[in-house]
């Protein structure tokens, strides 16, 4: 199946996990970037209300044609227990009749409103076939698993 890896990470997480999952299923990866870059205090200071809201950020153009995929991966991180703010955008862009699967990245390894994502995902008319959060801490377990073991 061909797959699209579509990722939006600030602070280098979910880039990581994106870059796995691409590997693994020698999938395109993509980053989507925020058109105003942020810091790390603006992040914390408006992100989690933004994500509640589910605010729209204006990202730079997604330059991958997405209707050449048959499956599309999103990753992003949970900003107050929701995805945050460049994933509603990733979602409104996606072309119907896709297989996607949503991948999140937390601290806690929770997210809110588990159902609502998937619905409001699937008003694009795609089918979403997969919801995984990955908490970030299992990320550096697994890495240090995966050293002992070479
Ligand atoms: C603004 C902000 C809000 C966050 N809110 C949560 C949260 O509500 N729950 C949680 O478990 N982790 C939270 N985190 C942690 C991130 O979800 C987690 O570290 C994620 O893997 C970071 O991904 P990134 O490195 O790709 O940006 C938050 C991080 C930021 C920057």
């Amino acid at each position: 199946m061909n797959t699209l890896v579509l990722f939006y990470s600030l602070t280098g997480r979910t880039h990581y996990e994106a870059k796995r999952i691409a590997q693994e299923c020698g999938g395109e990866l993509y980053e989507v970037r925020e058109q105003r870059r942020r810091s790390l205090l603006s992040a914390y200071l408006f992100g989690p209300r933004q994500a509640r809201k589910r605010t729209y950020v204006y990202v730079e153009p997604i330059a991958v044609r997405m209707e050449e995929y048959d499956r599309i991966i999103i990753l992003s991180p949970i900003w107050g227990g929701r995805p945050a703010p460049a994933f509603n955008t990733i979602v409104s862009e996606l072309p119907a009749g896709r297989e996607v699967e949503i991948v999140l990245t937390s601290d806690t390894g929770r997210v809110k409103d588990r159902e609502g994502i998937v619905a409001r995902t699937e008003r694009m008319g795609v089918t979403v076939t997969d919801f995984r959060v990955i908490k970030t801490e299992d990320l550096k377990k697994r890495d240090r698993r995966r050293r002992r073991a070479k």
